[in-house]
């Protein structure tokens, strides 16, 4: 039975950012249109404080279908895969939730999050449930030009959310 807890924003950092490098961590959205809800793998994001307030910020190339859920919803939950799920992480970081229900592919079950639309991934150790406070995209004149020529070579360019970090749930 799952048993998760609030928790502070920065008690799990290390455990999140170790896994960010390795295997990733998953990023949810509400489905719409009543299409399930989908996840996708991120290797990109930031924890810190802006404005004030406690921030994720993640990095959504337009053509990800995940892209198009959270510019309906304007919120996600960041999931800290647990130990033993890096064959799901890399279904979710290659398949897409255009062609079918991902999280049914993979066996992850879900629960309704506290604060946001989008849900909760019940087997993960640690969520980050994300208002998007602010978006900008990535603007390429004001990129050095290796980072350009190595991470945007189809000229993808990435938008980033910056959600408030409204709780953080954990099961350790
Ligand atoms: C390890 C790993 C890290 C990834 N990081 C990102 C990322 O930070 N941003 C992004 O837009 N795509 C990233 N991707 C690619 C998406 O996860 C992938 O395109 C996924 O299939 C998109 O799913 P969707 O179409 O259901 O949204 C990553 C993939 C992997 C395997």
């Amino acid at each position: 039975m799952e048993s998760r807890k609030s928790c502070a924003y920065s008690e799990h950092l290390d455990l999140t950012l170790e896994r960010l490098a390795s295997p990733g961590l998953l990023l949810a959205a509400k489905g719409r249109d009543g299409r399930p809800d989908n996840a996708m793998t991120i290797g990109w994001a930031t924890f810190g404080i802006i404005w004030g307030l406690p921030i994720c910020v993640v990095l959504v190339r337009p053509s990800r279908y995940t892209y198009g859920l959270i510019e309906a919803a304007r919120d996600f939950t960041v999931n800290v895969p647990a130990e033993g799920m890096a064959e799901a992480v890399a279904y979710l970081g290659t398949a897409s939730g255009r062609d079918g229900d991902k999280l049914a592919h993979v066996r992850l079950a879900t629960s309704a999050s506290g604060t946001v639309s989008a849900p909760t991934l019940s087997a993960c150790p640690v969520t980050y449930e994300c208002r998007a406070v602010h978006h900008n995209d990535v603007i390429p004149a004001h990129l050095e030009s290796r980072v350009d020529r190595g991470s945007y070579p189809r000229g993808d360019y990435h938008r980033l959310y910056y959600g408030e970090i409204l709780a953080t749930t954990t099961l350790l």
